[in-house]
């Protein structure tokens, strides 16, 4: 098997458990040396406990790999630092950062408090910001100081719920679809420099999803997190310099390219707001009929 990652310096958040800990196990397979970083707490975000991360740690030094524990929490702006900070100085460098450390408080809108709104924003949006940011600051001043590009990657954690919406989440879904713009506009702006910026949005069985359905055995096969690292390992590699701004959604049976906003109709503008109307009736009619995705299971 080709490593793809060989010496490589990879953090993932997030990663004591569901599609973090694959993540962190496919890297070190293919030779990163990885900084397992997890707050190790319930899915809620409630509580903190650094064992589950260090047990994936003691996995990848079992399997012949370099690891390390991080119990930062990832939407602290001091703790992102620390995190970045502790791969730079355990391993001497850094290449990839991986966000996908994050939360669930389901409610309906009518009856979200403030704080299931916040904590979700918060872990998701900050939590990917915060450790991009510090990440971003150690890779400019280290292609200022070789004059080179670096070859570095920021991958991120979106959702179906961001991209396609889902009932009961709009604190996730819409932190969840901010991490796709993120990617895009992290992208541009850090080209320049050498470093890629992906988001995947994974479909997995895990503690997080167990509960939300009933699941057969062919489900949880088609949904286990190993058919969503492939993608993430691959987007980490050194070669894959060419794929930026892209948002892959992996798992339960595909992996897809998708596709983001853009303008399906226009018109010319129009001042008489009682036609108006009638034209973006014909336009979202157009819309579905071109675009083929009536009737397609987004999930
Ligand atoms: N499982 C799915 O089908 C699915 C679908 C879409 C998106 N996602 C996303 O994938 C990612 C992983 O989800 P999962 O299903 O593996 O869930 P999970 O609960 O198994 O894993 C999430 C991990 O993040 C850690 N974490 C939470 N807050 C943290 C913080 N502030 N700092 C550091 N670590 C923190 C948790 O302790 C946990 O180990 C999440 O971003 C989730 O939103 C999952």
């Amino acid at each position: 098997m080709a490593r793809l990652c060989e010496g490589r310096v990879a953090i993932v958040t997030g990663a004591a458990r569901g599609v973090g800990r694959e993540h962190a196990l496919g890297l070190a397979r293919h030779g990163a040396r990885v900084v397992v970083n997890d707050l190790g707490g319930a899915v809620d975000g409630t509580g903190t406990d650094k064992s589950p991360a260090q047990q994936v740690v003691e996995e990848i030094k079992a399997m012949g790999g370099e690891a390390v524990v991080n119990g930062d929490d990832v939407s602290s702006w001091n703790g992102a630092k620390n995190m970045i900070d502790q791969a730079v100085e355990t391993f001497g460098t850094l290449d990839v950062v991986v966000n996908n450390a994050g939360i669930l408080r389901d409610r309906m809108l009518v009856n979200m408090t403030e704080d299931e709104w916040d904590s979700v924003i918060q872990v998701h949006l900050k939590g990917t910001f915060a450790p991009s940011r510090h990440a971003a600051a150690y890779w400019r001043q280290k292609s200022k100081d070789t004059g080179e590009k670096v070859n570095a990657r920021i991958i991120n954690t979106s959702s179906t719920s961001g991209l396609y919406g889902n009932v009961g989440q709009t604190n996730y879904g819409a932190a969840k679809a901010g991490i796709a713009a993120f990617t895009i506009i992290a992208a541009r702006e850090l080209g320049r420099i050498g470093v890629t910026v992906n988001s995947i949005s994974p479909t997995a069985y895990t503690r997080m999803t167990d509960t939300l359905r009933e699941y057969t055995e062919e489900d949880i096969e088609r949904r286990d997190p190993r058919w969503v690292s492939p993608t993430i390992v691959y987007l980490s590699s050194a070669e894959a310099n060419d794929i930026t701004g892209r948002v892959i959604q992996a798992g339960n049976g595909r992996v897809a390219v998708c596709e983001g906003w853009r303008r399906g109709a226009e018109i010319d503008q129009i001042e008489d707001a009682e036609a108006i109307g009638p034209l973006i009736r014909e336009m979202i009619s157009n819309v579905r009929k071109n675009s083929g995705m009536d009737g397609l299971e987004l999930d």
